[in-house]
């Protein structure tokens, strides 16, 4: 384990087992369809490809840049879009993957623009939500696990633009981000 990390919450297997389980439950759902999976960069990489892997069925990728953090632990309540999807969206049924939902502002901003931009359907996958933690309820119809209020690393997740490679899901200590 890394020396900055508490605890582990989820191991990579835990994370692999799951991911397939949600893998399995999308084939199940889109069959006959073609999904456009969005990736919101740069935090749901690591989830999407696993999860992209796990879909038995014709996917097509696009990515959006959203930002709302910088180098804080707490959201900022507003959210930008940096690098928008490639895709004409128009009629098309799309499946949000993201790492985690915190406050759920991001995503109760992007779901209604899609659906706007004229999307046939907009779902959303997450690895990981903060229930608690929720300033806006936003259905989630994929969720992998459910975590308490605590900031966590890996698997993608990141502090400070480090940590994105560790092969699970932990909990950072707080002497990492409290000077
Ligand atoms: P909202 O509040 O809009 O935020 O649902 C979602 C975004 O917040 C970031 N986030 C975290 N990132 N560890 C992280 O590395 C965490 O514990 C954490 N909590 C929220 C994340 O970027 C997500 O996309
Ligand atoms: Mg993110």
């Amino acid at each position: 384990m890394h020396s900055d990390v508490k605890q582990v919450l989820f191991t990579e297997e835990q994370i692999k087992a799951r991911v397939r389980e949600l893998g399995a439950q999308i084939t199940n759902d889109y069959k006959g369809k073609n999904i456009l999976l969005c990736g919101i960069l740069k935090g749901a990489v690591t989830f999407f490809t696993d999860l992209a892997r796990c879909i038995d069925g014709p996917v097509e990728f696009d990515f959006m840049v959203c930002s709302s953090y910088g180098a804080s632990t707490t959201s900022s309540g507003f959210v930008k879009i940096r690098k928008d999807l490639d895709s004409d969206v128009r009629g098309r049924d799309i499946l949000i993957v993201e790492d985690i939902i915190d406050t759920g502002v991001t995503l109760s901003k992007l779901k209604p623009l899609l659906l706007e931009r004229g999307a046939a359907s907009v779902k959303i996958a997450t690895l990981l939500s903060k229930p608690s933690r929720r300033k806006v309820d936003i259905p989630v119809d994929y969720n992998g696990f459910e975590i308490p209020d605590a900031f966590v690393v890996g698997y993608g997740l990141d502090y400070n633009s480090r940590y994105r490679n560790l092969p699970y899901i932990g909990v950072l200590k707080e002497e990492v981000y409290s000077h």
